[in-house]
């Protein structure tokens, strides 16, 4: 439909670079453009404009260009192009609602499976503890899908924070998740000298925060221990470096006896050989 609209404004090399598709969230079209039209990227927003009525503000970046940066995991080189500034959307994924600023804040569709698949994982009752909670991907998930005890989440970024609390309230999970405002490495020690310890851990944050693994041995359950879903990078579908940096960090650890590794899988492809692992593993 595109290309037929722009079929006589566009040379034919730029018309066969179009995108065949973009991506939707409520009245919003984010285009993702091929670096040939880029410099036509007002006039091929403004035909998907006219094209769609109901679509009020159109967005664009670069293909393979535009990147996710810092400890706050910012995007840049999304671009207002047409119709009304509008950044803030609410996206509804299995029927729980992530309302964010996508120019502020990264809302990965590649995670979907990971976001559906977690929640199947947390037994009634369990206490989680989301240590990098962003506007609560997992929290809320888990919180909707799950039956836990309760859901603990940290988050530094006092956007996302902000996205965090509203989506509590608009998911009406109040009174089972709990948002923490902060660094993680500082909130965990905390609440586990108030005698918190979680069932499970997540730790889904990029790149794989090794780092932090000997902060979530500090809340591991003595007996039954707790899972920590880890996640990272992988090259050639090997998550046996994830599953190494547990390891690691246990032997460097006197809180941790055993780490046993009860499942591993691959969330989406991140370029030539690499992709997004996960593993979970049971800390005793
Ligand atoms: C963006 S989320 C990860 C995305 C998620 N895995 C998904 O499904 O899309 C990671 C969050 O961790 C937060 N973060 C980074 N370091 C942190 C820390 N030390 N303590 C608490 N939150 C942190 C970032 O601000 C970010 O919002």
């Amino acid at each position: 439909m595109l290309i037929q609209r722009l079929q006589n404004a566009l040379a034919p090399d730029e018309v066969n670079a179009l995108p065949r598709g973009f991506q939707t969230l409520q009245d919003v079209v984010i285009l993702n453009l091929k670096p040939l039209v880029w410099p036509k990227r007002k006039l091929i927003a403004q035909a998907v404009l006219d094209m769609y009525p109901y679509i009020k503000s159109v967005w664009g970046k670069v293909f393979g260009e535009s990147k996710v940066v810092g400890q706050f995991r910012t995007p840049t080189g999304i671009e207002h192009l047409a119709g009304i500034e509008k950044s803030e959307v609410v996206a509804k994924e299995n029927g729980v609602i992530f309302k964010h600023d996508f120019t502020k804040i990264i809302f990965s569709k590649g995670n979907i499976t990971e976001r559906s698949y977690l929640p199947k994982l947390v037994k009634p009752g369990e206490i989680v503890l989301d240590m990098f909670a962003g506007i609560g991907y997992f929290s809320l998930m888990i919180a909707r899908h799950a039956a836990p005890g309760h859901v603990h989440c940290c988050e530094i970024n006092p956007v996302s924070y902000e996205y965090l609390v509203e989506n509590i309230r608009l998911n009406e999970v109040d009174s089972v998740v709990t948002p923490h405002f902060g660094d993680c490495a500082k909130i965990v020690p905390d609440l586990v000298k108030g005698g918190f310890a979680a069932d499970r851990i997540v730790m889904g944050v990029f790149p794989a925060p090794k780092a932090y693994l000997s902060v979530a041995f500090q809340a591991i359950k003595h007996g039954p221990g707790t899972v920590i879903h880890y996640e990272g990078k992988v090259s050639d579908g090997d998550t046996g470096t994830l599953m190494a940096d547990v390891e690691d960090e246990a032997k460097k650890s006197s809180l941790v006896a055993r780490v046993t590794l009860l499942e591993s899988r691959l969330v989406k492809n991140l370029g030539i050989r690499k992709q997004h692992g996960v593993i979970d593993v049971l800390v005793q």
